[in-house]
């Protein structure tokens, strides 16, 4: 199966991405996990992106186009994959179908998380992530088994740099603004799939799945 999964930050599109590709055997590409890496690592793409997330504005369409072109020209490309917070804008579906062209091949369906603003604040606030293997936790919603522990890995988890409420208030500012085209793009080729995103982790999923009835069918 092939998927996308959209929706404003703090969505749970990471949460859901992770139970998805568990089921479905698929590999998750997140453009923020890539360029947070490449942050950590100090890499000629982490300083460029850095001043871009760290004000909560979208890093440039070139090169997170890049990166994604490159994950899916390399010989190892995934067959059956998730894309996670990409695309984002109308530039970035328009290259995508390009380079999923090229490939013959097609997504299945992308999904759409929809969560009010003043719930995404009160998750964001909350989140904490292991900056080793990526695994998402909630101080409340979603905790690990020792308080600030990762319970995979052992390593002690963070709080994102752009978790504050200042650049979540940009992100979802920024999210607003470029998502209405994004959306229409993916409706006018039927494969808009709406879910609500609010309830616990579990009944977000199963909606995602039933969301995802017919698509079920072809992996
Ligand atoms: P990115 O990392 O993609 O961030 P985002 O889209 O803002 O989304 P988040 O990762 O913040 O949230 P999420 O929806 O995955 O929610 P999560 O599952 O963690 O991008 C970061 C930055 O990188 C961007 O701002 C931009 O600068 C840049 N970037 C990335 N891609 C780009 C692109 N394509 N173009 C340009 N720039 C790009 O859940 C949030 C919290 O809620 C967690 O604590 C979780 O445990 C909890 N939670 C999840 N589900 C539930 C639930 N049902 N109930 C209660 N709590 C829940």
């Amino acid at each position: 199966m092939r998927l996308i999964i959209l929706g404003p930050p703090g969505s749970g599109k990471g949460t859901q991405a992770k139970l998805l590709c568990e089921r479905f055997g698929m590999t998750h590409i997140s453009t923020g996990d890539i360029l947070r890496e490449a942050i950590r690592n100090h890499t000629p793409l982490g300083r460029q992106a850095q001043k871009f997330m760290d004000g909560g504005q979208l890093v440039p369409d070139n090169l997170v186009n890049d990166i994604v072109a490159e994950r899916f020209r390399r010989p190892d490309r995934p067959e059956a994959f998730l894309l996670d917070g990409y695309p984002r804008t109308l530039n970035q579906a328009e290259e995508l179908a390009a380079v999923l062209r090229e490939l013959r091949v097609a997504a299945d369906a992308v999904l759409v998380l929809s969560v009010p603003d003043d719930e995404i604040v009160r998750r964001m606030s909350g989140r904490r992530i292991c900056p080793s293997d990526h695994s998402l936790y909630h101080v409340t919603f979603n905790p690990p088994k020792v308080p600030g522990i990762c319970d995979l890995c052992r390593t002690p988890l963070v709080q994102r740099a752009d978790d504050k409420e200042a650049t979540v208030l940009n992100r979802l500012r920024q999210y607003h603004a470029t998502v209405g085209e994004l959306l229409e793009f993916y409706r006018r080729r039927n494969l808009l799939r709406e879910v609500n995103g609010l309830g616990s982790i579990q009944e977000v999923f199963a909606s995602c799945l039933a969301s995802l009835q017919l698509e079920k069918d072809k992996c």
